[in-house]
């Protein structure tokens, strides 16, 4: 049951801002990050790997990681919750989308200048100057760096490694400026991501979960939407519409 003043603030909205977790691609079938060790991989924690130290130590072991990780995504497509926040763009004047996903389905659905908290799946970096590299990545072992030699890495933020600057910047200022704020299939304990709601509310947003389940932030929105996004999520722009 979609809130019928949270249909009203958006359509009263000048600026909303969304952010989304690992819960919107739950139903594209792309395993959380936990759940995503599966066969050959399975005995690896994703902490293990997902590591700068990890990458020094053994580049060839952790590209092949994030292949399969590649693969797996390029098999699956965006779903209707996706599709939602990329049509509801178009319905409100301004939306700023947020995502801690690293797997793309957000452009994939036609969003357009998605702020990626975590870096893209898709991205090759120098693993020593952290530019974008252009290499062919379909091969088994880490590229090499076509300007330095060094070894090219995935360009998504490991464990230990801070959330890329104007990432941070362009949230803090969509959330602080938005009139709604929505927070869809995260579960809101990683921070600063976990943050922008409050920061969102402390300027007069309303601020609204949409989840599977509750989070440890829900008592703190002004709304919460328990259900499966791809349903949620369309049933909200239609009402909005
Ligand atoms: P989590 O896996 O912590 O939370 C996903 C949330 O989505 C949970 O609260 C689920 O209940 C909910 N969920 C699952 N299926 C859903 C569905 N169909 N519809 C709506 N909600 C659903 O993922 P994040 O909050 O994204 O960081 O985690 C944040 C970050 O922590 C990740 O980006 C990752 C991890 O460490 C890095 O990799 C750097």
């Amino acid at each position: 049951m979609i809130p019928s003043k949270l249909v009203e603030a958006i359509r009263d909205a000048q600026h909303v801002c969304v952010v989304t977790g690992a819960g919107i691609s739950a139903e594209s079938g792309i395993p959380t990050f936990r759940e995503a060790q599966q066969g050959l991989w399975e005995k690896h924690r994703p902490e293990d790997l997902a590591t700068p130290e990890a990458f020094s130590r053994d580049p060839d072991f952790v590209w092949q990681w994030y292949r399969w990780r590649r693969q797996l995504v390029s098999k699956v497509a965006p779903n209707a919750a996706h599709v939602a926040i990329a049509s509801l763009a178009d319905t409100v004047k301004t939306l700023t989308l947020i995502t801690q996903n690293v797997d793309g389905l957000h452009q994939r659905a036609g969003s357009r200048d998605v702020i990626e908290f975590h870096g893209n799946l898709f991205v090759n970096r120098c693993f020593v100057e952290g530019v974008i590299v252009d290499v062919d990545d379909d091969i088994e072992t880490a590229p090499y760096c076509p300007a330095c030699a060094a070894r090219v890495r995935p360009g998504v933020v490991w464990f230990g490694e801070g959330i890329p600057a104007d990432a941070i910047q362009r949230s803090l200022a969509a959330a602080a400026g938005c009139d709604v704020f929505l927070a869809v299939g995260t579960s809101s304990q990683v921070y600063p991501a976990a943050g922008l709601a409050e920061l969102a509310q402390d300027n007069g947003a309303c601020a609204a979960e949409f989840n599977l389940e509750p989070t440890p932030l829900s008592s703190q929105f002004d709304h919460c939407v328990i259900g499966k996004a791809g349903t949620t999520l369309p049933e909200l722009v239609e009402l909005v519409s």
